[in-house]
């Protein structure tokens, strides 16, 4: 049977039906992944995230563990994601002025794990001409770094880079036609990004990522051909990447560096809090980093009502009396909760006395947690008792990562100049709510600044400044890493933090 044509009927995730021929025995998933129908998979096909359920003969399966046989009757439940990304989340620098002169121009990417934002800037005067985001492919075959090393290393390899380059390939031609300009016209592209994408985007092989001692086999060059990037068929100018500082800690964060170094001497701690947290502090003479795997909750992931940074997402949540004051993003309707609006939920929690400092809920909403909005087509939008455990793994992994970079520098918080909070979450976060909840302790509070994209506005420096990239690669050899994951204090810290207060 197993190579025998099935012929199955689809509906897609849109309502669309459609007839197909298939191989009778092929995996579902990637019979409806090759005939490009739309369907959401954030595990990779691995059965555990459950996002790719569809209806087959009336019942409901995961598409990922079952195989394709005649006459099969396919509901597809939900296509992949495609929220609309707002420009405010890509970077808080201004956007939209036009270049000064079009020799100079340049693109500057960040390739993120969930979104990629790409700016066309005159790499002169650093004015950036304008911004192109979207959501990374690659997530239709794992949500984070560690699925899509696992993916890779299971022969997906090429897919991956294909979906990566060809969408980067498109925005590049996108924004050169804004200013009715050839990318073959491009001074330079200069690109960051987490080590996996960057390896990802290279076509390298995954291995050494996933395995102990979690070593990059393939050493970084600051310099590529448009060639060697993006295919045969392409024709642009060299590519320069960030240097990486470690399997786990990525030109996303040397690029951080270089947008927010300040002056020589300072002491300053940066945290990118994405799913995987990543953090530098550095002084006058020493540079330290981690990284820590915090989970989904910061971008609103694993949340029963949790979403992306999209139209209507809650992103800010007050106590109003006995109800809840929030706005939305974009001022849309409400569809669910964003990163921003997870830790202003669980800090007006803690004030209103609905959790304790364990982080359990009341008798009252233990079982369906606490409304905070309805959708519009009244739903609730619920914060709940799972979602408070989400999100304490998460705060504890950061905190634990804070506290071991500032003791093995031998500083105290008075001696820091300045924290930088890194990301497209960091920039709409509140800090009296993440001091409230313990991300952060509270006497950093006056220290804190949201950046913002700063992966982003790194390589935009580096567009108006090569010689940048060799500030980096020095940065990034005499980089100290901490390992958390065998460092001695941090699963004590870990477990410590996980409370929301002295318990
Ligand atoms: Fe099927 Fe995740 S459970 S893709």
């Amino acid at each position: 049977m197993k190579n025998d044509a099935a012929h199955i009927k689809v509906i897609t995730a849109s309502g669309e039906p459609l007839e197909l021929e298939a191989a009778a025995g092929w995996n579902l998933l990637e019979t409806l992944r090759a005939n490009d129908i739309s369907i959401a998979a954030n595990c990779g096909g691995r059965g555990t995230c459950g996002k790719c359920v569809v209806n087959i003969d009336d019942k409901e399966r995961l598409a990922c563990q079952v195989n394709v046989a005649d006459g099969m009757r396919v509901k597809v439940k939900s296509g992949e994601e495609s929220f609309v990304i707002i420009e405010d989340y890509a970077s808080g620098k201004n956007l939209a002025e036009a270049p000064d002169n079009f020799d100079n121009l340049s693109v500057a990417v960040d390739i993120g794990t969930t979104t990629v934002v790409l700016q066309l800037i005159d790499s002169v005067s650093g004015k950036a001409a304008s911004t192109r985001s979207f959501l990374n492919p690659q997530r239709q075959y794992g949500e984070d770094v560690i699925s899509r090393i696992q993916f890779a290393n299971e022969g997906g390899l090429e897919l991956l880079r294909d979906a990566v380059r060809k969408s980067l390939l498109d925005a590049i031609k996108s924004l050169c036609a804004d200013v009715k300009a050839s990318p073959a016209q491009l001074k330079h592209i200069c690109v960051a990004g987490n080590t996996t994408m960057m390896y990802l985007l290279l076509g390298y092989a995954c291995n050494s990522l996933g395995i102990y001692p979690f070593e990059p086999e393939f050493p970084h060059k600051d310099k590529y051909t448009f060639l060697e990037v993006f295919g045969a068929d392409a024709d642009g100018p060299p590519v320069y990447l960030l240097p990486w500082v470690s399997a786990y800690v990525g030109g996303d964060i040397t690029a951080g560096y270089l947008d927010c170094r300040g002056s020589d001497g300072e002491t300053v701690f940066l945290i990118d809090m994405g799913t995987n947290g990543e953090m530098m502090l550095w002084t006058g003479d020493n540079v330290f980093c981690c990284s820590t795997a915090a989970g989904p909750a910061f971008e609103g992931g694993g949340i029963a009502c949790g979403t992306g940074s999209i139209p209507g997402a809650i992103s800010k949540i007050e106590l109003a009396g006995d109800t809840y004051a929030y706005e939305t993003i974009g001022g849309a309707e409400p569809v669910g909760i964003c990163g921003s609006g997870v830790l202003d939920a669980a800090a007006c929690l803690l004030e209103a006395e609905i959790i304790d400092e364990t982080g359990r809920m009341d008798d009252d909403h233990f079982d369906d947690g606490v409304t905070i909005a309805a959708r519009k087509d009244k739903k609730p939008i619920l914060f709940t008792q799972k979602d408070i455990r989400e999100l304490q793994l998460a705060k504890s992994a950061i905190r634990a990562g804070v506290e071991i970079l500032m003791s093995e520098a031998g500083l105290g918080i008075s001696q820091l100049d300045a924290v930088y909070l890194a990301g497209g979450f960091g920039q709409k976060l509140r800090i009296e709510s993440a001091v409230k909840i313990g991300i952060l302790p509270e006497e950093m509070a006056q220290k804190v600044r949201s950046i913002g994209n700063s992966s982003l506005g790194g390589c935009a420096r580096v567009c108006r400044d090569l010689a940048l990239l060799g500030e980096a690669g020095g940065l990034a050899r005499r980089t100290k890493e901490m390992p958390l994951s065998t460092h001695p204090k941090f699963q004590d810290l870990f477990m410590d933090n996980m409370a929301f207060g002295d318990i």
